[in-house]
């Protein structure tokens, strides 16, 4: 049977069977052993079968198979056009022990109470008062980055900006200050630990990597239970608080409400009503902790990587943030006037989709392209290979956010029709994309307005790995030194500008 499979994928690969209608028309199956390439991250031997096979294939492990997607038409149709055929599958199953039955892993009808609950709660008027609280964790990090400077010490970037979003987001959605740039808690280890042990978990998908062996899994399990109860206490907590606050306040309730004191998303959920139990609550509460945490995570990271590979790239980028922001905090207008920020950022989520694939499965037979599938097929969206792919982008390897207009459109699914797929798509779009695209924007701008980074000499080689977004192997380790340059106060030409710019928190009330 191998070497007809082998058979009818060479077939199918030349073409030869067109566009048969009797059946036959197979997905092209990759041949090799993934195995060997253990410990690497998983999605860059995908890539490579991408180019041996193309948009769609199917890869198989002992009586598990698995269809890659590479394709934007194919990746439209399963993320928008035929959405409701497809669930979360896999990732409901491995998320379940900390996710529940939140947003990310819901499937059908709680997922779409839950998503009509929670999408209102990011209305504008909250992500512009975000942007104040982006400003304030970041101003934590320049400190911390600050004492470094003096001290000539290198600093290990990942981890700082792991702690830089993970304030952020705990301030954002339940109004707790972990404060773990500055200290360590044992709420902020218990996170960790839920989240590595969500990492090692979705890292096993395809399980013939590494198949756990059962000793060492219940320790590590006990010590999971204990974070997870840890979390759920303060979460209970943090939710009991809130609903004093809420009883307790004049505000009527309204689309675009918000308690200035605790502008969080929690704090809306309970305001408006929403009836639901608490174990929901948390699950979503979870969730949203861990989408909006890693991914941000991830994307600075990365992007201050790529930046310390291309010093004209960062001079272009400093000289937009200086003579924008000069010295100031920055405010919800500025977000439209860092454009060059905004294409940094677009381009460093090109390179480094987050997560690098996305997972589904059929709930119904279709056909993808022009082949028919069954109702229970597990499905990878490689964004990956729709981000690299070489017949779609210029130069594809290279970070350049010029390939983006400064006056065009911010580049989104629809307008690069499925090509780029930063946030996803389709009813499963990301819930966050303005709030994380504003948070990165101000970390970024804060960031090279007052330090230079470059990779400290001897640091580990950057390499990647997987959890649920890209890791390095061994950290991002860089000497971070001041900036001599003074920064530039803002000049007429930027207050006349000002002029132009619509003011969405305006334009909300
Ligand atoms: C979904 C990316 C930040 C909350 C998604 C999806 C992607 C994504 C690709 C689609 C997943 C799929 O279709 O399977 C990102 C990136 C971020 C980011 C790259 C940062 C740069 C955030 C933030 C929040 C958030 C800050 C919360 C405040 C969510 C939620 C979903 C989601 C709740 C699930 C939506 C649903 O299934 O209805 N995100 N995200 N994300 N994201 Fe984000």
């Amino acid at each position: 049977s191998s070497f007809l499979g082998q058979l009818r994928s060479l077939v199918s690969r030349l073409g030869i069977l067109g566009d048969a209608r009797d059946g036959f028309l197979a997905i092209p199956e990759a041949k090799g052993s993934m195995s060997a390439v253990g410990g690497q991250a998983f999605f860059l031997p995908l890539y490579e079968l991408f180019l041996t096979y193309g948009g769609i294939f199917r890869l198989k492990f002992g009586p598990k198979s698995f269809l890659i997607v590479s394709d934007p038409a194919i990746a439209k149709h399963i993320l928008r056009d035929n959405a409701k055929a497809y669930s979360k599958g896999i990732l409901a199953e491995i998320l379940d022990f900390v996710m529940g039955k939140g947003l990310i892993p819901a499937d059908g009808e709680i997922w779409r109470v839950r998503r009509r609950a929670i999408v209102p709660a990011l209305h504008r008027k909250y992500v512009a008062a975000m942007i104040g609280l982006f400003g304030q964790a970041t101003d934590r990090l320049c400190k911390k980055l600050d004492a470094a400077a003096s001290d000539g010490e290198d600093v290990e970037m990942e981890s700082l900006f792991s702690r830089l979003t993970l304030d952020v987001i705990g301030k954002a959605v339940f109004n707790y200050d972990f404060d773990s740039v500055t200290n360590d808690k044992g709420i902020v280890e218990a996170v960790y630990t839920v989240l590595r042990e969500s990492e090692r978990r979705s890292t096993s998908i395809i399980p013939v990597w590494n198949i756990p062996i059962w000793k060492d899994i219940s320790p590590r399990q006990r010590k999971v239970t204990a974070a997870l109860k840890l979390i759920n206490d303060v979460l209970n907590d943090l939710i009991a608080r809130c609903k004093r606050m809420v009883e307790e306040e004049e505000l009527q309730f309204h689309d675009e409400y918000m308690n200035e004191q605790d502008p969080s998303i929690l704090h809306f959920l309970l305001a408006s009503g929403d009836d639901v139990s608490s174990k929901q609550l948390r699950d979503d509460l979870m969730t949203l902790l861990i989408a909006g945490h890693e991914t941000s995570a991830a994307v600075l990271t990365w992007t201050f990587y790529l930046l310390s590979k291309e010093p004209s790239i960062m001079a272009k980028l400093q000289e937009e943030v200086d003579s924008v922001l000069g010295d100031r905090f920055p405010t919800i207008e500025d977000m439209k006037k860092l454009k060059y920020t905004t294409r940094v950022i677009n381009e460093s989520l090109r390179l480094y989709p987050q997560p690098p694939v996305l997972i589904r499965r059929s709930l119904d037979n279709d056909v993808l392209g022009k082949y028919p599938i069954k109702r229970g097929e597990d499905i990878f969206i490689s964004v990956w290979n729709l981000h690299h792919c070489p017949n779609h982008w210029i130069d594809v390897d290279k970070f350049n956010p010029e390939r983006w207009p400064l006056d065009g459109p911010n580049p989104n699914e629809v307008n690069q029709n499925f090509s780029y797929l930063p946030f996803g798509g389709g009813p499963r779009k990301c819930v966050g994309d303005m709030f994380a695209s504003f948070e990165n924007v101000v970390a970024v701008a804060m960031l090279v307005r007052r330090f230079n980074f470059q990779l400290a000499l001897g640091a580990p080689p950057v390499g990647m790995t997987t959890g649920a977004t890209i890791h390095t192997t061994e950290g991002l380790v860089m000497t971070v030194t001041r900036r001599t340059r003074p920064p530039i106060i803002p000049t007429l030409d930027n207050k006349l500008l000002e002029v132009n710019v619509e003011d969405p928190v305006e334009k909300a009330s």
